[in-house]
């Protein structure tokens, strides 16, 4: 069947409109055609399921800006690299339904991996955006990025939306999508969110379930790390080679094995130069085999800097 109506046994969840279920693109975009011909403005949150407060607030910020909101949940292998978690990845579409039920979603979309590569992934077009695709993360997971603006540009399509929303924890991630948008004139707006936290400091992810109990505990030094390394530019300190290099030296003696602690320009992802305006922190770092990254900010504008500072981005 390709969609249901979503109820739950819940009964404090029972007064809400009910919440479409598709699996079918063909399907979906007939409902999608319905909301838009009563001028209703749509709202797209992709994601990969095993939903968190991080992606609740994705979606609480997408309600506050249109009429609708589509949620997708696909575990996308073309984004996996050899030996990566794909297999291992939590998939809980069952909770995940309540948790954006209880949202207000109207839609959400769960396709399979056949209706999204029918034709198998081997002879799929791929859409690469060169320079920010290729550094940081794009490096230490070749094909990742590939991967993850292949299926955002066939889910875009698929949905149409005037507003898509992305959390900044994936800073890269984010910034490559705007430019995919922008280079390939995509009528969508992409919204930003600001990461959302444990109170330890920990960014939310889905790869935190794989921590160990200890692991867990030192987790939150990357979020420490990457703060008082802000602090330190902030304070006027601007030798970065030696700060990325004090930091990595900190993780390492908390037992992360870094992949990268890097200070950029948030707008390039490139070395910081004269004309950067916006500073950007990245980390990617694992402990055990899991692999965390976080990122923090720095406007280099006064004025605004007291806003990040106090903000904690
Ligand atoms: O950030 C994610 O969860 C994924 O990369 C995305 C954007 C849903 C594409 O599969």
């Amino acid at each position: 069947m390709a969609f249901y109506w979503f109820s739950v046994t819940n009964p404090s969840l029972r007064d809400q409109v009910d919440m479409r279920t598709y699996s079918s693109n063909a399907q979906l975009q007939s409902a999608l055609c319905g909301f838009r011909s009563n001028s209703q403005s749509i709202a797209f949150v992709p994601t990969m399921g095993n939903l968190h407060e991080g992606h609740l607030n994705l979606v609480r910020k997408a309600r506050q800006r249109c009429d609708v909101v589509v949620v997708s949940i696909f575990v996308n292998p073309l984004q996996f690299g050899p030996g990566e978690d794909l297999e291992a990845y939590p998939r809980t579409l069952a909770a995940d339904k309540e948790k954006l039920f209880a949202e207000g979603v109207q839609v959400l979309y769960a396709p399979a991996v056949e209706e999204i590569y029918p034709k198998g992934m081997q002879s799929q077009t791929v859409v690469h955006v060169p320079e920010l695709g290729e550094t940081l993360c794009g490096q230490s997971r070749p094909g990742h990025f590939d991967g993850v603006t292949t299926v955002v540009s066939k889910l875009f399509n698929i949905v149409q939306p005037d507003v898509a929303v992305f959390g900044e924890k994936d800073f890269q991630q984010l910034s490559i999508v705007r430019k995919m948008v922008n280079d390939l004139c995509m009528p969508i707006e992409i919204l930003g969110v600001a990461t959302t936290r444990d109170q330890d400091g920990l960014a939310k992810s889905s790869r935190n379930g794989h921590l160990t109990f200890d692991q867990r505990g030192v987790a939150p030094i990357l979020q420490q790390t990457l703060s008082s390394c802000r602090e330190a530019i902030a304070c006027g300190f601007d030798n970065f080679l030696q700060l990325e290099s004090h930091a990595r030296m900190q993780l390492l003696q908390a037992g992360f094995d870094t992949d990268y602690f890097t200070i950029r320009d948030a707008r390039t992802l490139l070395t910081v130069t004269d004309d950067t305006e916006e500073i950007a922190i990245l980390a990617a770092a694992r402990l055990g085999s899991t692999r965390l990254i976080d990122n923090m900010r720095l406007s280099l504008n006064p004025v605004s800097d007291w806003g990040m500072l106090a903000g904690g981005h």
